[in-house]
């Protein structure tokens, strides 16, 4: 396990992801009814952007820098709010404070970080937190032993694996098809990286092969993905959305890429399989 988050937290991967996660959470809570966060790949929950490793990458500079110089658009307000609440412009939150700071009384975060560093940072963080528990335990299989959640019939499974294994693609498939069939009420939202477009789609259409329905893809590129040597975009893709994702999306995206990058960046949100019949 070589991928450590901190020298790439708060670039603009993170603030799409992260943007559009508060709108799924604020969304899953327009009812009262409780809901569970499965974070598979959590991270330390929050990152110091002054560190050696954030410092040598920069990457933050490319992404929450630049947002925090310009007043935020309307989609934008409520992610930018919270990551000022948490920490920003010195410190930049990761998925599991983001949604432990949205979690009501009634929910639950269920937190998975195999390094056993960052998990502890993680557990620190969380401190006493009792809707939140923090596992080291790998995501993947975390899906298939924790899915569905005892007495919660609604809910979300994040997916946002490191991508340093050669067939994370492949895993990632599996892990969506393994959550839709453990927890059907629940919504999965899966990162990915875009370097180029052929693995891309050959993961969209492995799962429309599969017969994986109601699923929509948002995507961000800084500039089109010519060199697969480098992360020139990434997406999120997410199935069973809430109602109003893919308009909240576009505004979301919309905002982000007309901010971020150096002028050539575009996104694009899209229906890559049709909702399930009579749903
Ligand atoms: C992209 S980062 C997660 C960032 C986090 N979700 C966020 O948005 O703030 C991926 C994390 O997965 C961890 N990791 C790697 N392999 C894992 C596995 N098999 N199961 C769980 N965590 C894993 C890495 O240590 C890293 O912290």
């Amino acid at each position: 396990m070589n991928y450590r988050h901190a020298f790439h937290a708060g670039n603009f991967a993170d603030c799409m992801k992260h943007a559009l996660l508060v709108w799924l959470l604020r969304a899953l809570q327009r009812k009262e009814t409780p809901i569970v966060v499965l974070d598979t790949h959590a991270g330390t929950g929050l990152y110091d952007l002054s560190s050696e490793q954030a410092q040598r990458t920069g990457e933050w500079r490319e992404g929450i820098g630049q947002l925090l110089e310009q007043p935020a658009s309307p989609a934008l307000i409520d992610y930018m709010a919270l990551v000022r609440q948490l920490g920003g412009p010195a410190f930049y939150p990761g998925s599991p404070l983001l949604v432990r700071e949205l979690l009501r009384p009634q929910d639950r975060l269920i937190a998975c970080e195999l390094h056993e560093e960052d998990q502890l940072a993680l557990r620190s963080l969380l401190g006493r937190e009792t809707r939140a528990a923090v596992h080291r335990r790998d995501g993947y299989q975390a899906i298939q032993a924790l899915l569905p959640p005892d007495g919660i019939r609604r809910g979300l499974t994040l997916i946002d694996p490191p991508f340093e294994e050669p067939d994370e693609f492949g895993r990632l498939t599996a892990g969506i098809m393994t959550a839709r069939r453990r927890f059907g009420t629940g919504v999965i939202a899966a990162w990915y990286p875009i370097k180029h477009r052929a693995p891309v789609r050959a993961f969209h259409d492995q799962l429309a092969d599969a017969g994986v329905t109601d699923v929509v893809t948002a995507e961000l590129l800084l500039r089109p993905p010519l060199d697969p040597t480098r992360l020139n975009g990434c997406g999120l893709l997410v199935v069973s959305p809430p109602f109003g994702f893919e308009a909240a999306a576009g505004a979301i995206l919309s905002a982000i890429d007309s901010t971020i990058g150096v002028g050539q960046a575009t996104s694009s949100v899209r229906r890559l399989t049709a909702e399930r019949a009579g749903a």
